[in-house]
Protein backbone atom coordinates (compact mmCIF):
# COMPACT_ATOMS: atom_id res chain seq x y z
CA UNK A 1 0.00 0.00 0.00
CA UNK A 2 1.13 3.57 -0.92
CA UNK A 3 1.66 5.82 2.07
CA UNK A 4 3.27 8.89 2.58
CA UNK A 5 5.49 10.14 5.61
CA UNK A 6 2.06 11.29 7.31
CA UNK A 7 1.02 8.23 7.11
CA UNK A 8 -1.65 8.85 5.05
CA UNK A 9 -2.51 5.95 2.32
CA UNK A 10 -3.79 6.42 -1.23
CA UNK A 11 -6.16 3.48 -2.44
CA UNK A 12 -8.09 6.28 -4.53
CA UNK A 13 -7.23 7.35 -7.85
CA UNK A 14 -8.48 10.20 -9.82
CA UNK A 15 -8.10 9.58 -13.25
CA UNK A 16 -9.19 12.82 -15.58
CA UNK A 17 -10.27 11.76 -18.88
CA UNK A 18 -10.19 15.42 -20.68
CA UNK A 19 -10.29 18.74 -19.55
CA UNK A 20 -12.85 19.74 -21.91
CA UNK A 21 -16.08 20.92 -20.59
CA UNK A 22 -18.89 21.76 -22.56
CA UNK A 23 -20.53 23.48 -19.34
CA UNK A 24 -19.48 27.27 -18.16
CA UNK A 25 -20.33 26.67 -14.63
CA UNK A 26 -19.74 30.45 -13.43
CA UNK A 27 -17.96 29.26 -10.54
CA UNK A 28 -15.38 26.93 -12.33
CA UNK A 29 -15.22 28.73 -16.03
CA UNK A 30 -16.47 31.68 -15.85
CA UNK A 31 -13.79 33.12 -18.17
CA UNK A 32 -15.06 30.16 -20.98
CA UNK A 33 -12.70 27.13 -21.26
CA UNK A 34 -9.01 27.94 -22.48
CA UNK A 35 -6.65 24.69 -23.09
CA UNK A 36 -4.43 24.85 -20.40
CA UNK A 37 -1.90 22.33 -21.84
CA UNK A 38 -1.95 21.70 -25.11
CA UNK A 39 -0.01 18.29 -24.38
CA UNK A 40 -2.40 14.80 -26.26
CA UNK A 41 -4.54 13.33 -23.93
CA UNK A 42 -3.78 9.54 -22.71
CA UNK A 43 -5.58 6.96 -25.09
CA UNK A 44 -7.95 4.39 -23.51
CA UNK A 45 -4.83 1.98 -23.59
CA UNK A 46 -2.56 4.42 -21.84
CA UNK A 47 -5.10 5.40 -18.83
CA UNK A 48 -5.18 1.50 -19.04
CA UNK A 49 -1.72 1.15 -18.00
CA UNK A 50 -2.24 4.29 -15.34
CA UNK A 51 -4.79 2.07 -13.73
CA UNK A 52 -2.65 -1.03 -13.38
CA UNK A 53 0.03 1.07 -12.55
CA UNK A 54 -1.90 2.18 -9.62
CA UNK A 55 -3.55 -1.16 -8.43
CA UNK A 56 -0.04 -2.63 -8.20
CA UNK A 57 0.42 0.28 -5.58
CA UNK A 58 -2.87 -0.66 -3.88
CA UNK A 59 -5.49 1.54 -5.25
CA UNK A 60 -8.61 -0.08 -4.91
CA UNK A 61 -10.98 2.88 -6.16
CA UNK A 62 -11.04 4.56 -9.25
CA UNK A 63 -12.51 7.74 -10.38
CA UNK A 64 -12.85 9.04 -13.74
CA UNK A 65 -13.39 13.12 -14.16
CA UNK A 66 -12.44 16.03 -16.73
CA UNK A 67 -13.61 18.27 -17.64
CA UNK A 68 -16.48 16.69 -18.54
CA UNK A 69 -15.68 12.66 -19.25
CA UNK A 70 -18.79 11.75 -21.19
CA UNK A 71 -16.85 13.81 -24.24
CA UNK A 72 -14.65 10.91 -24.48
CA UNK A 73 -16.23 8.80 -27.19
CA UNK A 74 -14.10 6.08 -25.88
CA UNK A 75 -15.03 6.14 -21.84
CA UNK A 76 -17.17 2.90 -22.17
CA UNK A 77 -13.47 1.32 -23.07
CA UNK A 78 -11.91 2.98 -20.20
CA UNK A 79 -14.32 2.31 -17.72
CA UNK A 80 -14.50 -1.20 -18.97
CA UNK A 81 -10.00 -1.44 -18.67
CA UNK A 82 -10.40 0.47 -15.36
CA UNK A 83 -13.21 -2.53 -14.30
CA UNK A 84 -11.02 -5.30 -15.27
CA UNK A 85 -8.01 -4.25 -13.45
CA UNK A 86 -7.18 -6.88 -10.68
CA UNK A 87 -6.94 -5.33 -7.73
CA UNK A 88 -9.69 -2.38 -8.59
CA UNK A 89 -13.08 -3.00 -6.84
CA UNK A 90 -14.93 0.12 -7.82
CA UNK A 91 -15.09 2.55 -10.80
CA UNK A 92 -16.60 5.81 -10.71
CA UNK A 93 -17.14 8.89 -13.01
CA UNK A 94 -17.74 12.52 -11.62
CA UNK A 95 -19.85 13.93 -14.73
CA UNK A 96 -22.10 16.86 -15.82
CA UNK A 97 -24.93 14.55 -16.25
CA UNK A 98 -25.53 16.49 -19.60
CA UNK A 99 -25.17 13.38 -22.14
CA UNK A 100 -26.85 10.54 -19.10
CA UNK A 101 -29.95 9.60 -20.42
CA UNK A 102 -27.92 8.42 -24.03
CA UNK A 103 -24.75 7.02 -22.28
CA UNK A 104 -25.79 5.38 -18.85
CA UNK A 105 -26.53 1.79 -20.31
CA UNK A 106 -23.04 1.46 -21.74
CA UNK A 107 -21.28 3.07 -18.95
CA UNK A 108 -23.48 0.45 -16.56
CA UNK A 109 -22.37 -2.11 -18.98
CA UNK A 110 -18.80 -1.67 -19.11
CA UNK A 111 -18.69 -2.40 -15.23
CA UNK A 112 -19.25 1.89 -14.04
CA UNK A 113 -20.62 1.37 -9.67
CA UNK A 114 -20.56 4.88 -8.62
CA UNK A 115 -21.79 8.00 -10.61
CA UNK A 116 -21.74 11.65 -8.57
CA UNK A 117 -23.48 14.44 -10.78
CA UNK A 118 -23.36 18.21 -10.52
CA UNK A 119 -26.58 19.67 -9.69
CA UNK A 120 -26.41 23.49 -7.96
CA UNK A 121 -30.34 24.15 -7.88
CA UNK A 122 -33.32 22.11 -8.66
CA UNK A 123 -35.01 25.45 -10.37
CA UNK A 124 -34.35 25.03 -14.02
CA UNK A 125 -33.77 28.73 -15.33
CA UNK A 126 -31.30 29.14 -12.61
CA UNK A 127 -29.78 26.18 -13.59
CA UNK A 128 -29.66 27.03 -17.32
CA UNK A 129 -28.28 30.07 -16.16
CA UNK A 130 -25.97 28.89 -14.28
CA UNK A 131 -24.29 26.12 -16.52
CA UNK A 132 -25.35 27.52 -19.88
CA UNK A 133 -27.52 24.23 -20.87
CA UNK A 134 -31.15 24.42 -20.28
CA UNK A 135 -31.14 20.13 -19.39
CA UNK A 136 -31.66 20.20 -16.11
CA UNK A 137 -35.03 17.61 -16.75
CA UNK A 138 -32.55 15.70 -18.83
CA UNK A 139 -29.85 15.32 -15.52
CA UNK A 140 -32.93 14.05 -13.27
CA UNK A 141 -33.95 11.92 -15.85
CA UNK A 142 -30.45 10.54 -16.49
CA UNK A 143 -30.17 10.11 -12.33
CA UNK A 144 -32.91 7.87 -12.33
CA UNK A 145 -32.22 5.38 -15.43
CA UNK A 146 -28.84 5.22 -13.60
CA UNK A 147 -29.88 4.30 -10.18
CA UNK A 148 -32.51 2.13 -11.88
CA UNK A 149 -29.47 0.34 -13.64
CA UNK A 150 -27.63 -0.33 -9.37
CA UNK A 151 -25.20 2.63 -9.76
CA UNK A 152 -24.88 4.60 -6.68
CA UNK A 153 -25.37 7.96 -7.53
CA UNK A 154 -24.53 11.16 -5.40
CA UNK A 155 -25.64 14.78 -6.19
CA UNK A 156 -22.83 17.36 -6.01
CA UNK A 157 -24.15 21.18 -5.34
CA UNK A 158 -21.45 23.75 -4.90
CA UNK A 159 -22.76 26.68 -2.08
CA UNK A 160 -22.98 29.58 -3.43
CA UNK A 161 -24.12 32.50 -1.05
CA UNK A 162 -26.80 34.37 -2.90
CA UNK A 163 -30.62 32.73 -2.61
CA UNK A 164 -28.37 29.20 -0.55
CA UNK A 165 -31.83 29.70 1.75
CA UNK A 166 -34.15 29.27 -0.99
CA UNK A 167 -31.55 26.19 -2.62
CA UNK A 168 -31.52 24.46 0.36
CA UNK A 169 -35.05 24.42 0.89
CA UNK A 170 -36.12 22.79 -2.47
CA UNK A 171 -33.18 20.28 -2.05
CA UNK A 172 -34.77 19.36 1.21
CA UNK A 173 -37.46 18.45 -0.43
CA UNK A 174 -35.89 16.66 -3.24
CA UNK A 175 -34.78 14.53 -0.60
CA UNK A 176 -37.75 12.98 1.26
CA UNK A 177 -38.27 10.74 -1.19
CA UNK A 178 -35.13 10.72 -3.14
CA UNK A 179 -33.05 7.81 -1.96
CA UNK A 180 -29.58 9.79 -2.99
CA UNK A 181 -26.91 11.60 -1.47
CA UNK A 182 -26.59 15.30 -1.89
CA UNK A 183 -22.86 16.59 -0.87
CA UNK A 184 -23.23 20.47 -0.78
CA UNK A 185 -19.40 21.53 -1.70
CA UNK A 186 -17.72 24.74 -0.41
CA UNK A 187 -16.93 27.13 -3.04
CA UNK A 188 -12.98 26.69 -3.54
CA UNK A 189 -11.38 30.07 -4.68
CA UNK A 190 -9.24 29.01 -8.01
CA UNK A 191 -6.91 31.22 -10.41
CA UNK A 192 -10.12 31.89 -12.43
CA UNK A 193 -12.74 32.28 -10.12
CA UNK A 194 -10.97 34.93 -7.90
CA UNK A 195 -13.78 37.67 -7.47
CA UNK A 196 -16.48 35.31 -8.01
CA UNK A 197 -15.62 33.70 -4.93
CA UNK A 198 -15.29 37.28 -3.20
CA UNK A 199 -18.93 37.64 -3.47
CA UNK A 200 -20.12 33.81 -3.71
CA UNK A 201 -18.03 32.08 -0.81
CA UNK A 202 -20.70 30.79 1.77
CA UNK A 203 -18.66 28.65 4.87
CA UNK A 204 -19.73 24.83 4.67
CA UNK A 205 -20.37 25.24 8.61
CA UNK A 206 -23.32 27.71 8.07
CA UNK A 207 -25.30 24.99 6.30
CA UNK A 208 -23.91 22.33 9.13
CA UNK A 209 -25.13 23.87 12.05
CA UNK A 210 -28.72 24.64 10.59
CA UNK A 211 -28.93 20.71 9.80
CA UNK A 212 -28.19 19.76 13.06
CA UNK A 213 -30.48 22.04 14.47
CA UNK A 214 -33.11 20.29 12.15
CA UNK A 215 -32.27 16.89 13.46
CA UNK A 216 -29.51 15.72 10.84
CA UNK A 217 -27.24 13.21 12.29
CA UNK A 218 -23.57 12.60 11.55
CA UNK A 219 -22.68 9.17 9.90
CA UNK A 220 -19.41 7.27 10.40
CA UNK A 221 -17.06 7.84 7.40
CA UNK A 222 -16.71 4.35 5.54
CA UNK A 223 -12.89 3.61 5.03
CA UNK A 224 -12.75 4.44 0.87
CA UNK A 225 -14.70 7.71 1.53
CA UNK A 226 -14.11 11.07 -0.57
CA UNK A 227 -13.53 13.59 2.21
CA UNK A 228 -17.37 14.20 2.53
CA UNK A 229 -18.94 14.32 6.30
CA UNK A 230 -22.71 12.90 5.87
CA UNK A 231 -25.62 13.32 7.79
CA UNK A 232 -28.78 11.61 8.04
CA UNK A 233 -32.21 12.20 9.42
CA UNK A 234 -35.27 9.92 9.76
CA UNK A 235 -37.66 11.86 7.71
CA UNK A 236 -36.00 12.07 4.78
CA UNK A 237 -35.02 8.84 2.13
CA UNK A 238 -31.72 10.96 0.64
CA UNK A 239 -28.78 11.77 2.61
CA UNK A 240 -26.54 15.07 2.91
CA UNK A 241 -22.99 15.48 2.74
CA UNK A 242 -20.59 18.28 3.43
CA UNK A 243 -17.47 18.57 1.62
CA UNK A 244 -15.32 22.07 3.61
CA UNK A 245 -12.16 22.40 2.06
CA UNK A 246 -11.30 25.35 3.99
CA UNK A 247 -11.91 23.63 7.54
CA UNK A 248 -8.85 22.59 9.48
CA UNK A 249 -8.56 19.00 9.24
CA UNK A 250 -8.89 18.24 5.95
CA UNK A 251 -5.58 17.09 4.67
CA UNK A 252 -5.29 14.91 7.36
CA UNK A 253 -7.70 12.27 5.84
CA UNK A 254 -6.58 12.43 2.10
CA UNK A 255 -6.95 9.37 0.39
CA UNK A 256 -6.19 10.27 -3.33
CA UNK A 257 -3.99 10.91 -5.84
CA UNK A 258 -4.51 12.39 -9.19
CA UNK A 259 -3.81 11.55 -13.26
CA UNK A 260 -4.15 14.83 -15.64
CA UNK A 261 -5.60 14.11 -18.41
CA UNK A 262 -2.07 14.80 -20.15
CA UNK A 263 -0.47 11.69 -17.87
CA UNK A 264 0.74 14.38 -14.89
CA UNK A 265 1.00 12.88 -11.51
CA UNK A 266 -0.64 15.79 -9.03
CA UNK A 267 -0.59 15.06 -5.18
CA UNK A 268 -2.65 17.50 -4.33
CA UNK A 269 -5.90 19.18 -6.17
CA UNK A 270 -3.97 22.60 -4.96
CA UNK A 271 -0.60 21.92 -3.39
CA UNK A 272 1.62 21.16 -6.89
CA UNK A 273 2.16 22.25 -10.56
CA UNK A 274 1.92 18.29 -11.56
CA UNK A 275 5.11 15.83 -12.01
CA UNK A 276 4.83 14.60 -16.43
CA UNK A 277 4.57 10.79 -16.29
CA UNK A 278 3.56 10.67 -19.98
CA UNK A 279 6.55 9.07 -21.64
CA UNK A 280 6.88 6.27 -18.85
CA UNK A 281 2.87 6.10 -19.41
CA UNK A 282 3.32 5.60 -23.09
CA UNK A 283 6.34 3.19 -22.49
CA UNK A 284 3.24 0.73 -21.24
CA UNK A 285 5.48 -0.67 -18.64
CA UNK A 286 2.79 0.06 -15.77
CA UNK A 287 6.04 -1.30 -13.08
CA UNK A 288 8.09 1.58 -13.95
CA UNK A 289 4.86 4.20 -13.59
CA UNK A 290 4.26 2.46 -10.53
CA UNK A 291 8.28 3.01 -9.53
CA UNK A 292 8.36 7.00 -10.54
CA UNK A 293 5.24 7.20 -8.12
CA UNK A 294 6.40 5.88 -5.28
CA UNK A 295 9.59 8.09 -5.80
CA UNK A 296 7.54 11.38 -5.93
CA UNK A 297 4.99 10.61 -2.72
CA UNK A 298 7.40 11.81 -0.55
CA UNK A 299 6.84 15.21 -1.84
CA UNK A 300 3.45 15.54 -1.14
CA UNK A 301 2.42 18.48 1.46
CA UNK A 302 0.59 17.86 4.63
CA UNK A 303 -2.06 20.56 3.26
CA UNK A 304 -3.18 22.11 0.22
CA UNK A 305 -2.50 26.15 0.42
CA UNK A 306 -6.50 27.48 -0.22
CA UNK A 307 -6.34 29.76 2.65
CA UNK A 308 -2.77 31.67 1.22
CA UNK A 309 -3.24 34.34 -1.49
CA UNK A 310 -1.45 33.05 -4.11
CA UNK A 311 -3.79 30.32 -5.28
CA UNK A 312 -0.78 28.61 -7.49
CA UNK A 313 -1.24 26.63 -10.79
CA UNK A 314 -4.59 25.70 -10.33
CA UNK A 315 -6.99 28.08 -12.74
CA UNK A 316 -9.80 25.87 -12.26
CA UNK A 317 -10.96 22.50 -11.44
CA UNK A 318 -11.84 21.66 -14.90
CA UNK A 319 -7.92 21.21 -15.18
CA UNK A 320 -7.71 18.00 -13.43
CA UNK A 321 -11.61 17.56 -11.92
CA UNK A 322 -11.56 18.59 -8.57
P1 LIG B 1 -16.51 10.08 -3.60
O1 LIG B 1 -16.46 10.30 -2.15
O2 LIG B 1 -15.66 9.01 -4.09
O3 LIG B 1 -17.90 9.97 -4.11
O4 LIG B 1 -15.86 11.29 -4.33
P2 LIG B 1 -15.59 12.81 -4.19
O5 LIG B 1 -16.59 13.53 -3.40
O6 LIG B 1 -14.18 12.97 -3.81
O7 LIG B 1 -15.71 13.19 -5.74
P3 LIG B 1 -16.33 14.29 -6.64
O8 LIG B 1 -15.63 14.16 -7.94
O9 LIG B 1 -17.79 14.21 -6.67
O10 LIG B 1 -15.87 15.63 -5.97
C1 LIG B 1 -16.71 16.42 -5.16
C2 LIG B 1 -16.00 17.69 -4.75
O11 LIG B 1 -15.01 17.39 -3.81
C3 LIG B 1 -15.32 18.42 -5.89
O12 LIG B 1 -15.55 19.80 -5.75
C4 LIG B 1 -13.89 18.11 -5.67
O13 LIG B 1 -13.06 19.13 -6.14
C5 LIG B 1 -13.83 18.03 -4.18
N1 LIG B 1 -12.70 17.23 -3.78
C6 LIG B 1 -12.56 15.89 -3.95
N2 LIG B 1 -11.36 15.48 -3.49
C7 LIG B 1 -10.75 16.61 -3.01
C8 LIG B 1 -9.49 16.85 -2.42
O14 LIG B 1 -8.68 15.95 -2.23
N3 LIG B 1 -9.19 18.14 -2.11
C9 LIG B 1 -10.05 19.16 -2.32
N4 LIG B 1 -9.66 20.38 -1.94
N5 LIG B 1 -11.26 18.96 -2.87
C10 LIG B 1 -11.60 17.72 -3.21
N1 LIG C 1 -15.25 25.00 -5.96
C1 LIG C 1 -15.98 23.94 -5.55
N2 LIG C 1 -16.44 22.98 -6.37
C2 LIG C 1 -16.18 23.12 -7.66
N3 LIG C 1 -16.51 22.33 -8.71
C3 LIG C 1 -15.96 22.87 -9.82
N4 LIG C 1 -15.30 24.01 -9.53
C4 LIG C 1 -15.44 24.19 -8.18
C5 LIG C 1 -14.95 25.17 -7.27
N5 LIG C 1 -14.22 26.21 -7.66
C6 LIG C 1 -17.29 21.11 -8.57
C7 LIG C 1 -18.24 20.78 -9.71
C8 LIG C 1 -18.36 19.27 -9.61
C9 LIG C 1 -17.14 18.84 -8.86
C10 LIG C 1 -16.27 17.87 -9.55
O1 LIG C 1 -16.41 20.01 -8.59
O2 LIG C 1 -19.47 21.38 -9.52
O3 LIG C 1 -19.49 18.88 -8.89
FE1 LIG D 1 -5.33 15.97 -0.20
FE2 LIG D 1 -4.44 18.11 -1.43
FE3 LIG D 1 -6.97 17.42 -1.41
FE4 LIG D 1 -5.79 18.33 0.74
S1 LIG D 1 -6.20 19.43 -1.12
S2 LIG D 1 -7.24 16.70 0.66
S3 LIG D 1 -3.79 17.37 0.52
S4 LIG D 1 -5.35 16.34 -2.37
Amino acid sequence: MLTDNLGRRFYYLRLSVTDVCNFRCSYCLPNGYQPTDESPHLSSAESATVVRAFAGLGTEKVRLTGGEPSLRADLPEIIAAASDTPGIRRVAVTSNGYKLPRVIDDWRDAGLDQLNISIDTLDRREFADFTGHDCLPKVLEGIDLARDLGVKVKVNAVLLADGAERRLQAFLHWLRDNPVTLRFIELMRTGDNRNYFASNHLRGETIERQLLREGWQLLPRDRDAGPAREYRHPDYRGRIGLITPYSEDFCDSCNRLRISAQGRLHLCLFADQGMDLYDIIRSGDSDAVAERVRELIGHKEPSHYLQQEEVGATRNLAMLGG
